[in-house]
């Protein structure tokens, strides 16, 4: 703190000294003339006194030691505008009757003019004085009158008798003293025969009669005082061209034209000198003006231009007498208070920042699901929604959040599988019900249009057999598929999986098939827009409680244009269900499904996989091993002992030839999903009226579904219809018995 409080001064005194020249060379000026002391702009030499006028030159008299201004002898010099001279007093003395010997004078102050502190006074008895002050050409008088016919008595007192005085006007510049006899009164007493006029400085005369009556003729010379200022203009006119130097102030004269200069409070020095006003060390000086107040223990630190008082720790300082008193409350409260406001306000940064943070990731956010609504043909969907026509269109459009909540943040345990095309979540909505929410792992862009139609036409299907798609989100960079919740597991799990148990009979697996096949049907050729599956397998037929088919996972089936028979698109599927043909060629068509089907058929008789690598080579393929086992009339060796009993040989028979059929080499070769349903439901129906017609009643149900016929679809089918799905037709049932 000192080091840089020294740095600072140094720095001034650079400063000052390289700026004002006058600073370095009044070192050699003469600063004092016998008793009295020099200073700026007060000044002996050239150089010395500031040369607005001559009244700042002074000379000194070195032989006796007097300084004069002019042929005024000045006996004191004040920064405040003041100056000491002393003037001679006039006089007249009389013998009885004449005038026998006085002076009277006119005095010329150069710059300087008088001071209101003097008083004009007369000594004598029966004498009158006046005083004659000029300016310009018009001149002005003022006097006293004394009066007395023997010595007063009262000492001290000026106050007519003997003595009289009379304020003097200021800014007088030139002035003339005279004393009278005042005529017409007694004649000259012996006591008093001489008579003063003279200007003095109030308070320093007293009149003393016995004495200055007689004697005065000693006393020569009184002190006047006279008002100094620096130039004619004002403080303000001059601006910061004042002589006043650092840490003073420029002051208009109160008593004349032009301006002082004083030292701010705390500062004491020459306030003319660029640097004249220094720091007083209030904690040091022996100045009892100046010196500090702080009392008791509290200790003195002295400051530019001020003070302080200073408490040991612990302690506070009372103002009113700065003393130092204990503080009131323990010295931690207050850093307890100190840590709990940074920490409160720590943590309203925190709070502040973090809410920002949220704000700018929730925009993020909100950017990149509206970015993602519309990659994922959000706009077209809900354009084609409100379009008029898809009044029995009910799909839901979900949100991001909604999802996230329904899956408890895609969490680990709602999982319900994962395969070669995504995950599916089991998800429960606001309203509590339960749907299957399902991560597609593929995302092709370049499809919207396609998968948006997808998304309109399976919503619009309403079969009992086919898993309910209920709505779609598209806020996520893969969109996800909302299905309705089937619980009881597939018809792989059943088969071969953790749910196989011998309680799914042959009565099971017929009906199973006819559903299956039937289902597929209707969606090759029912819908206005065929659909074709593409990825038929036991893995994704679902059952429900009652062992009911709902064919799922629509996520690889593709939409045919009603006038393409053939569809070229990137093979999918699965292996040991893949059509070969469409794996060859890549040309995709309903008969793909067909073969896929023959294979889920294939399962349902045989129990086995449709691709089993534990198997030796020549029954690895579920399809070849069936196809030669029928050939070679091994069927038996085929089909699942828990399936096959005496009554049922035929069935398994006609049913394995449609298998084999259906997974014939050449799609053309292969009968349509239409015929396969016809034939399956035929063995059924056949069976049913022979032995089970009272055992199943959730059969009845089922027997709707002889004879499945399609009704084409109403207006133009030949055009490839995107729009026509308003003409959705139903599936026409019709009753079998
Ligand atoms: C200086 O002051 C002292 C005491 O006040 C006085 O005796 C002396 O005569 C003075 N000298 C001059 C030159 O005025
Ligand atoms: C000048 O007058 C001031 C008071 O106005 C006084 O303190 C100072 O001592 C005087 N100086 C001289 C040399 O008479
Ligand atoms: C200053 O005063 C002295 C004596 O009165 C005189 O000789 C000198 O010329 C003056 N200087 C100026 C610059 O007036
Ligand atoms: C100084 O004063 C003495 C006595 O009054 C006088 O004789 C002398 O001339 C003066 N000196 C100057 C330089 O005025
Ligand atoms: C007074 O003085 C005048 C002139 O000096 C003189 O003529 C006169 O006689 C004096 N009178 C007396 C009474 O001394
Ligand atoms: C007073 O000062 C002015 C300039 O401020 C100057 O013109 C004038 O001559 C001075 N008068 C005397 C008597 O020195
Ligand atoms: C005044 O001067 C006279 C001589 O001129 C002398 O006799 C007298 O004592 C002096 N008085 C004082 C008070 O000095
Ligand atoms: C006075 O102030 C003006 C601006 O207010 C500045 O340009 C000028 O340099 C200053 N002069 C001095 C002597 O400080
Ligand atoms: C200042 O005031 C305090 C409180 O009233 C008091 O205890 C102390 O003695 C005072 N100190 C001085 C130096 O007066
Ligand atoms: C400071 O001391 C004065 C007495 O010197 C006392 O009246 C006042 O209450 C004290 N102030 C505080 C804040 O203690
Ligand atoms: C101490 O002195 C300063 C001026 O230096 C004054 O303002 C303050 O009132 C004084 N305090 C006391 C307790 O005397």
């Amino acid at each position: 703190m000192n080091k840089v409080h020294g740095l600072f001064l140094v720095a001034i005194f650079i400063i000052a000294s390289t700026k004002l020249v006058i600073g370095q060379s009044l070192r050699s000026c003469q600063t004092r003339c016998g008793n009295v002391s020099i200073e700026y702009p007060f000044g002996i030499s050239t150089g010395c006194y500031y040369a607005v006028h001559a009244s700042f030159n002074l000379t000194c008299n070195e032989t006796t030691k007097e300084l004069f201004s002019g042929k005024l002898q000045v006996i004191n010099i004040s920064h405040s505008g003041e100056l000491r001279i002393l003037k001679s007093r006039s006089y007249t003395c009389y013998n009885s009757t004449d005038l026998t010997e006085g002076t009277f004078y006119t005095t010329t102050l150069r710059n300087f003019t008088l001071s209101n502190k003097n008083r004009f006074t007369a000594v004598g008895c029966n004498t009158y004085a006046v005083m004659t002050t000029t300016i310009g050409d018009r001149s002005y008088s003022t006097g006293c009158l004394s009066l007395c016919d023997s010595t007063p008595k009262e000492n001290g007192v000026c106050s007519g008798e003997g003595c009289c005085y009379t304020p003097v006007p200021k800014r007088r510049k030139r002035f003339r003293i005279r004393s009278r006899r005042f005529d017409g009164e007694t004649s000259v007493s012996e006591f008093n025969p001489c008579f003063y006029a003279f200007l003095v400085e109030e308070g320093m005369f007293s009149f003393s009669p016995s004495q200055d009556l007689q004697n005065l003729r000693n006393v020569t010379e009184f002190p006047v005082v006279l008002d100094w200022s620096i130039g004619s203009r004002t403080c303000e006119q001059l601006g910061n061209t004042s002589i006043c130097g650092q840490n003073s102030l420029c002051l208009d004269s109160t008593t004349r034209t032009g301006y002082n200069c004083k030292c701010k409070a705390g500062y004491d020095g020459n306030p003319y000198l660029p640097d004249g006003c220094q720091d007083i060390n209030e904690c040091t000086t022996s100045s009892s003006i100046h010196k500090h107040n702080c009392s008791g223990s509290s200790s003195c630190e002295n400051m530019m231009g001020h003070f302080l008082c200073r408490c040991p720790s612990g302690f506070d300082l009372n103002a009113t007498n700065n003393s130092c008193m204990r503080k009131h409350k323990p010295e931690y409260y207050g850093w307890t208070q100190i840590l709990l406001g940074t920490t409160v306000g720590f943590l309203a940064i925190l709070l502040v920042v973090s809410c920002v943070q949220q704000k700018i990731k929730h925009r993020k956010n909100t950017e990149l699901r509206k970015h993602f609504f519309e990659q994922n043909g959000g706009g077209m969907l809900r354009q084609r929604l409100s379009g008029a026509g898809t009044s029995n269109v009910d799909v839901k459009i979900f949100t991001e959040e909604g999802m996230k909540e329904a899956t408890n943040g895609y969490d680990e345990s709602r999982i319900l599988g994962q395969g070669g095309q995504g995950t599916v979540y089991k998800g429960i909505l606001p309203d509590s019900s339960v749907v299957a929410i399902k991560k597609s792992r593929l995302g092709d862009s370049s499809q919207v249009e396609q998968f948006i139609n997808e998304v309109l036409v399976l919503s619009q299907i309403n079969h009992r057999n086919v898993v309910k798609l209920l709505g779609c989100c598209l806020e996520t960079q893969v969109p996800l598929l909302v299905y309705e919740f089937i619980n009881s597991g597939t018809l792989f799990d059943r088969l071969h999986g953790s749910m196989s148990d011998s309680s799914l009979t042959w009565e099971h697996r017929l009906r199973i098939a006819v559903e299956i096949a039937a289902t597929l049907a209707y969606l090759h050729s029912s819908a206005s827009i065929p659909i074709i599956h593409r990825d038929v397998k036991t893995a994704n037929i679902l059952l429900d409680e009652n062992l009911t088919a709902k064919v799922a996972d629509f996520g690889a089936s593709r939409l045919i244009p009603m006038d393409k028979e053939q569809l070229t698109t990137m093979v999918q599927g699965t292996l040991g269900y893949l059509d070969p043909e469409y794996y060859n060629t890549g040309l995709l068509n309903e008969k793909s499904d067909v073969y896929s089907f023959g294979v889920v058929l294939m399962e349902l008789l045989s129990g086995q996989k449709a691709l089993c690598f534990e198997k030796p080579q020549q029954s690895k393929h579920l399809v070849n091993y069936f196809a030669s086992a029928m050939k070679e009339n091994r069927l038996h060796e085929v089909i699942d002992g828990q399936v096959m009993n005496e009554s049922n040989q035929r069935e398994i028979h006609e049913a394995s030839r449609i298998a084999v059929e259906c997974t014939r080499l050449m799609g053309e070769e292969r009968p349509r999903m239409k015929e396969v349903a016809v034939q399956l439901e035929a063995l059924r129906v056949t069976k049913t009226k022979q032995q089970w017609s009272d055992q199943y009643p959730e059969l009845e149900v089922n027997e709707h579904l002889v004879g499945v016929e399609m009704l084409p679809a109403q207006g133009d089918t030949s055009t490839t219809g995107y729009d026509s799905i308003k003409n959705v037709t139903r599936l026409h049932i019709e009753d079998g018995r």
